[in-house]
């Protein structure tokens, strides 16, 4: 057996938009993915997550279905605009009785629940391109935490900054699908600050809770050892994982990518108006845990003409390897080495695997079970490489699948499928597949099966 540490976590996870469905339901207000959603063109499909896996109405059932497949963790995220509305100003009191009946029912059932104040559902009254936004964001974690912080012991202030910020509002790929590199930056930092004014606030009104952040990490290596791939190399890691790992800890924007962006115009100057005096210190806030989020590697390949480009870097897609249904190489070894490497850079005092997980079709058996091997391969690998840097000495305390159930992928609407559960979105019945009960087992084992 390779056994895992004591307590350790093995969690699910999920995100408000993508699960809850009932979005005109008990005042909640729209959010930007709503607008976003119901932009024609911008989902596949035409998809959206108006009633997604109705998880608003079904979430004691979804706490139950966790509990008997044997998991003891639960990442959700909680929505701002049930909670404000407006964003800001008048509190919502339904929206708050929601996430404690959830939280009532996870604690009942034995099931450690991990909160995140903001998986990308911004109310539709706010913007990232307004640092007051910053401000509304720490009332809102304020208004949350007084409510839920004597029964959540872990809260995360955000998900994934890079997709929120320079996804949604640098490259247009995610809400609110602007597509100007300088507000990508500027709202990065927005978030940033958010996540630092933030932090004192969840731990003074969660006094025994841990708080953090939750980024996505993809450990990158160039292609060849030319000039012009380690360029490509080095600014794709600068943009993706340097730039939130650097200021969290302490050691504000990495030089070479200031120097870049100012070189490419995508910055006015290295120190550009959006950063005032005082907020690195807000942003390095001391954490308890860092949450990662990994999916794949990146390999760079620089495209000539287009090596620093911001949004032109070129993953490789050449390699060998399994991929899932979005083209994401199956690679467990980045896994391990993205571990190792933000301990070794930055020692955090603990680390969470906050999302891991693959989209795959499934190939049903003739006897009805869901047979889906892939993914029972996908955590597999996964979490071997997790056990790897465990005994290395790397702090890990928990793992989440992404997800406990199929739902709304964002762009991909409702066609790509994530899920240890099956959904089926006519019925909303919810059938777990293989993979559910093989991670279950692991769970209840506290390990992994020596091959
Ligand atoms: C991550 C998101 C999560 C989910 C997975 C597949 O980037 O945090 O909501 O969509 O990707």
């Amino acid at each position: 057996m390779l056994t895992f540490p004591k307590n350790f976590l093995w969690g699910t996870a999920t995100s408000a938009f993508q699960v809850e469905g009932a979005v005109h339901e008990d005042g909640r207000g729209e959010s930007i993915w709503d607008r976003f959603a119901h932009t024609p063109g911008k989902i596949l499909n035409g998809d959206n997550a108006d009633v997604a896996c109705d998880h608003y109405h079904r979430y004691a059932d979804d706490v139950r279905l966790m509990k008997d497949l044997g998991y003891n963790a639960y990442r959700f995220s909680i929505a701002w605009p049930r909670i404000f509305p407006e964003g800001r100003g008048q509190v919502n009191e339904k929206g708050l009785d929601f996430y404690s009946r959830l939280v009532d029912a996870l604690l009942e059932n034995h099931i450690a629940p991990n909160a995140t104040l903001y998986h990308w559902d911004l109310p539709i009254a706010l913007d990232w391109e307004s640092r007051d936004t910053a401000e509304a964001f720490a009332a809102y974690a304020d208004v949350v935490t007084r409510r839920l912080g004597d029964r959540i012991k872990t809260w995360a202030t955000f998900n994934e900054p890079f997709c929120s910020s320079l996804v949604g509002y640098g490259f247009g790929g995610f809400a609110p699908g602007k597509t100007d590199p300088y507000l990508g930056l500027k709202t990065a930092h927005h978030q940033l600050l958010a996540h630092g004014l933030a932090m004192p606030i969840i731990h003074a009104n969660a006094q025994n809770a841990e708080a953090g952040i939750v980024i996505n990490l993809a450990p990158a290596e160039p292609l060849t050892a030319s000039q012009a791939d380690y360029e490509a190399y080095r600014f794709f890691d600068g943009l993706f994982n340097r730039w939130f790992l650097e200021p969290i800890f302490g050691r504000r924007y990495p030089a070479d990518m200031l120097e870049s962006y100012v070189k490419l115009g995508r910055l006015p100057s290295s120190e550009p108006d959006f950063i005032q005096s005082g907020d690195f210190q807000t942003i390095a806030a001391p954490l308890d845990f860092i949450g990662l989020n990994y999916y794949e590697r990146s390999v760079l390949q620089a495209i000539p003409g287009k090596e620093m480009q911001l949004g032109e870097f070129s993953p490789w897609k050449a390699s060998q390897n399994p991929r899932t249904d979005l083209d994401w190489e199956v690679y467990p070894d980045g896994l391990f080495t993205m571990l190792l490497d933000v301990y070794h850079h930055y020692r955090p005092s603990k680390i969470y695997i906050t999302e891991n997980g693959a989209a795959y079709t499934d190939a049903s058996s003739a006897d009805g079970r869901i047979n889906d091997q892939r993914r029972i391969d996908y955590l597999n690998g996964h979490l071997r490489a997790a056990h790897r840097a465990i005994q290395l000495g790397v702090p890990l305390a928990g793992y989440y699948v992404w997800s406990l159930m199929d739902n709304f992928e964002w762009t991909n609407g409702y066609a790509k499928t994530f899920g240890l559960v099956d959904i089926n979105y006519a019925t909303q019945k919810r059938t777990p597949r293989a993979s559910a009960y093989w991670y279950g087992e692991a769970a209840r084992r506290n390990g992994l099966e020596e091959r």
